[in-house]
């Protein structure tokens, strides 16, 4: 097989800015549980729901009936989220009915267990109040509590905490489990009300609440642009389970947390709108807000009415962007970021064009949208791929979930969409089925062709991104995902490999190659040239997927090249695997995982071998 890579200046075009980038959903726990640290799970006893008795899971009782109650009741000194956790203490250290010697009281295990470490600082803050004076045990243990890896004790006198008082101390562990638990317990008769219940590593990324390893995961995908926070996530089965911005913002003991039910579970919201701001410009990301436009999977709100909903996005785009004298900028300001965080984008819904009020609503948001912000680039819901849109917009949002051979042949899906009109953002591809099981180098093989397509079209398509994102293991609610993890362990999937042979395309120019062969093959290729951040080294990257069992014998032969090539800095990189259906895991992480080698034959003809299933990247280093 020859491949002819056309590189002289002419040839080249230049790739949209921000063609790569990643899609956050709250899906899989992905955020309550994975990349936000908090270690408390359902810190406020509210996702129980607002009635009580509501049961508190997943925190439990330690102790039997004959020593301890617990209730919920609604005395929380937090007015949109009432519930607190009632603990009658029957037993007491001295007299009749004598506690056990390691107390009674409540424990929460976290998100599947809490990863604390030897030797690291967290940070516990609780709300307590009483009937009289308390003396409670903070401790984090093992999972069955007799492994004491840190505590402290809170002495309070009554008077002091007759009404509602925060506690905060910082506990640093003596050692490691990865399946630890929180404890709150007593020796001593009495009534205790517990609320807002939170253990944060002190070690986050930057100390702004990214779990270190998963942040780093995104962060080495050079993302050009985050979408978030969904997905179905944004849209919610019912519409009073849909995403609110505006009650995932300030402290965090106050917002009232919400069921996404969709996915199914219960997320306090500490990952909120300004934390998933913080996070685009953490990674160096353009922020892409989605955001619910009155519809969700089963009710809508009709156009007649929606322009509360409108107001209400105009709202969220001022806390982003407007200065911190404005209003919502001041309460962005309060929440300690003074500066405009840089909003651009804004998705109008998640999957609902078709939809009865889809259209209507659109209208109305865009109008709005644009009158106020008219930089402001909008993303419509409907597919523009095959023909124009019938209304205004910047992008059109384009999914796709298929299996391997489907992708790999969409890479033609662009091909002869029309040149001039609204770009495409294809913010959720993934080979899905069982092509793909939990994460195939055969999927990502095929999504590594479905790119190479995305950047030969990168005329018509602005931008891409992998779905899902990240996956805790203990909550499987999607198959496949990028990014595995538990509470302390991460893993790229083949998928998550394949993405990092496109994290210098944003911005790359792109030449073109000429594939040609005697007989059939399975095989695409790319050649882009991209400059080093420094701006110091300059490369021709050639991208080759041998979507095929057989091993391909490339002569490849460069046109074109002002550059003269530095074959000692030249590298070679190959992503493949012995079956095709590999997946990594926990115990072999890096089963399937790209390998890098020296290219010692680089020039402007080489004779390449791109293996069976495989995906290979040649790295000419250019002077
Ligand atoms: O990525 C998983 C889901 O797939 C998203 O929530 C939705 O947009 C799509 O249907």
């Amino acid at each position: 097989v020859s491949l002819l890579v056309d590189a002289s200046p002419q040839s080249g075009r230049v790739i949209p800015e921000a063609l790569f980038g990643v899609f956050f959903e709250e899906i899989n726990h992905a955020g309550a549980g994975g990349l936000w640290a908090e270690l408390v799970s359902n810190r406020g006893f509210e996702a129980g729901g607002p009635n009580t008795p509501s049961n508190i899971d997943p925190w439990s009782v330690i102790g039997n009936e004959s020593f301890i109650t617990t209730s919920t009741d609604r005395s929380s000194c937090f007015e949109r989220n009432k519930i607190s956790l009632r603990m009658e203490v029957i037993c007491d250290k001295d007299g009749a009915n004598t506690c056990p010697d390691d107390g009674v009281g409540i424990y929460n295990p976290g998100f599947w267990g809490m990863n604390i470490e030897q030797g690291k600082a967290y940070r516990v803050v609780l709300h307590v109040r009483s009937s009289g004076s308390v003396n409670i045990s903070v401790s984090l243990t093992g999972s069955d509590g007799l492994q004491k890896l840190a505590s402290s004790n809170i002495i309070e006198e009554a008077s002091d905490i007759s009404d509602w008082k925060k506690i905060e101390l910082t506990l640093e562990s003596q050692g490691t489990n990865h399946n630890s638990r929180l404890q709150l317990t007593t020796t001593k008769r009495g009534i205790i009300w517990f609320d807002q219940v939170s253990v944060m590593p002190l070690d986050t990324y930057k100390g702004h609440g990214f779990r270190k390893d998963l942040f780093e995961m995104l962060a080495e995908l050079k993302p050009r642009f985050i979408r978030f926070p969904g997905g179905c996530f944004v849209e919610g089965e019912w519409m009073r389970n849909a995403f609110r911005w505006r009650e995932t913002i300030g402290p965090w003991e106050e917002r009232p947390g919400h069921f996404g039910d969709v996915w199914m579970y219960w997320t306090d919201d500490g990952l909120g709108y300004l934390e998933f701001l913080q996070l685009a410009e953490d990674l160096g990301a353009a922020p892409i807000w989605v955001f619910n436009n009155g519809i969700s999977h089963n009710d809508q709100v009709s156009t007649s009415v929606v322009l509360p909903f409108v107001r209400d996005v105009l709202d969220s785009i001022e806390f982003a962007r407007g200065p911190s004298n404005s209003t919502w900028g001041s309460v962005r300001a309060a929440m300690g970021h003074p500066e405009p965080f840089d909003l651009r984008y804004v998705a109008i819904g998640n999957e609902d064009c078709g939809k009865k009020n889809y259209l209507g609503n659109y209208l109305k948001f865009y109008s709005l949208i644009k009158a106020a912000y008219p930089d402001i680039q909008i993303i419509s819901n409907c597919d523009g791929s095959s023909h124009p849109l019938d209304h205004p917009a910047d992008m059109y949002d384009f999914h796709i979930y298929t299996s391997a051979n489907n992708m790999f042949s969409m890479a033609h899906q662009f091909d002869h969409t029309s040149r001039v009109g609204p770009k495409a953002f294809v913010s959720e591809y993934a080979v899905t089925g069982k092509d793909a099981g939990t994460g195939s180098l055969l999927a990502a093989l095929a999504e590594a062709g479905f790119l190479i397509g995305l950047e030969t079209n990168s005329d018509v398509v602005e931008m891409a991104s992998y779905a899902p994102l990240l996956v805790n293991a203990n909550d499987r609610r999607w198959n496949p995902d990028a990014i595995v993890f538990n509470s302390w362990q991460s893993f790229g999937t083949p998928s998550y490999w394949m993405q990092q042979f496109f994290k210098e395309s944003s911005g790359a120019t792109v030449f073109p190659v000429k594939v040609q062969s005697n007989s059939a093959t399975s095989l695409i290729a790319s050649a882009i040239k991209w400059q080093s951040a420094e701006g110091n080294d300059n490369y021709l990257k050639i991208k080759v997927v041998n979507f095929g069992s057989d091993p391909l014998n490339l002569s490849v032969s460069v046109n074109g090249l002002e550059n003269s090539i530095n074959s000692l800095r030249s590298t070679k990189v190959v992503l493949t695997s012995a079956n095709v259906m590999d997946e990594n895991s926990f115990s072999a992480p890096n089963k399937v995982f790209p390998e890098k080698t020296r290219l010692e034959s680089a020039g402007t003809d080489m004779a390449m071998v791109a293996p069976a299933h495989s995906i290979s990247s040649f790295d000419l280093s250019l002077a």
